[in-house]
């Protein structure tokens, strides 16, 4: 084998590794933001906590009980999706206040990434 060739197949299995390792990590949802926009984990979890926070502490609903921000309530509710969550907060629902006027989408986008991965990994 030609010494180019091992090189190629170096590059190429780094290439493959560092591809396997970083799509473990990136969450799924970050496919649903806009590509002008990649979404923030730390303003999604400083906002949440600053607007949120106050009926949904460590993803629980103090005003609804059932109406969690655990994984299988969001899903059976099919709120697990970036689209819902941020029209939800948009828009608000019955005791849920509508957060449009106060929050831009762009923020309350980064908050939807944040319930969903928080969801995911346990609050
Ligand atoms: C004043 C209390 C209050 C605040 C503040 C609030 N929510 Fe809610 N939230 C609710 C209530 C009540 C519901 C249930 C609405 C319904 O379906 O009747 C709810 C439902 C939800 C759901 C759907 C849960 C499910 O299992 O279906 C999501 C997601 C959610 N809220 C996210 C947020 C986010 C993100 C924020 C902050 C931007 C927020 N909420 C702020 C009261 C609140």
């Amino acid at each position: 084998m030609k010494k180019r060739d091992t090189i190629i197949i170096i590059v190429v299995s780094c290439i493959l590794s560092y591809l396997t390792i970083k799509l473990q990590f990136v969450p799924t949802t970050f496919v649903f933001t806009s590509p002008a926009h990649a979404f923030d984990f730390e303003k999604g979890q400083e906002l949440f906590k600053a607007n949120c926070s106050a009926c949904h502490a460590n993803g629980r609903n103090a005003i609804v009980p059932e109406k969690t921000l655990e994984e299988e309530v969001l899903k059976v509710n099919g709120m697990k999706k970036v689209e819902s969550i941020t029209y939800q907060v948009t828009n608000g629902k019955n005791a849920m206040p509508a957060f449009g006027g106060r929050l831009t989408t762009e923020n309350i986008e980064d908050i939807a990434n944040y319930v969903i991965i928080q969801s995911r990994e346990g609050w």
